[in-house]
């Protein structure tokens, strides 16, 4: 498929009302898992999914992977938008604490959280969810907004239950 998914078009950076947001996910989540359906590389998934999730969340201006490339370290994979950090320790930032936790950061302010690395000063809000696959880290997905809380837990739970559904099947 070359066209993307459908979905209605949207200027970058526009922020729906949650149950919009929401309903455009769930349309376009059946379509993401049918582009990835027997996809097993991880670069070639993380790039789909990072291409998909930039067309369907308008309201970010970050979309990617950073991946468990040591003990204790994240580097970059992947990604939509602007200049991201390249690396990223796990005691650093929000990535580095959803990384740290093995559990979804949804942060509506960021400089309410302490350490949040400003990689794009932009940024007012971001939600990070790990994809673990078995018991090993393998990355974890990286969505900010220029939007103060510009995700909702709606939308991390929808998230989590494709990332969790895919890292059962992809070595990441
Ligand atoms: N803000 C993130 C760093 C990654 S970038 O924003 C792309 C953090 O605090 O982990």
């Amino acid at each position: 498929m070359s066209e993307g998914i459908l979905l209605e078009k949207l200027p970058r950076g526009t922020l729906l009302p949650e149950a919009e947001r929401l309903a455009r996910l769930e349309t376009a989540l059946p379509q993401i898992r049918a582009v990835l359906e027997g996809e097993t590389d991880p670069v070639a998934a993380q790039a789909t999914l990072a291409c998909l999730l930039w067309e369907t969340l308008v309201q970010c201006n970050w979309c990617g992977f950073y991946r468990v490339v040591a003990p204790g370290l994240l580097a970059v994979g992947p990604y939509q938008g602007s200049l991201g950090c390249l690396r990223i320790p796990f005691h650093k930032g929000v990535c580095g604490a959803a990384a740290r936790t093995r559990q979804t950061q949804l942060v509506p302010d960021v400089h309410a959280f302490p350490g949040h690395i400003a990689c794009d000063d932009a940024s007012r809000s971001e939600l990070v969810i790990p994809v673990i696959a078995g018991d090993e880290l393998q990355a974890v997905l990286d969505l900010d907004s220029t939007h103060l809380g510009g995700f909702s837990a709606g939308e991390a739970a929808l998230l989590q239950s494709l990332l969790g559904g895919w890292s059962g099947e992809l070595d990441w």
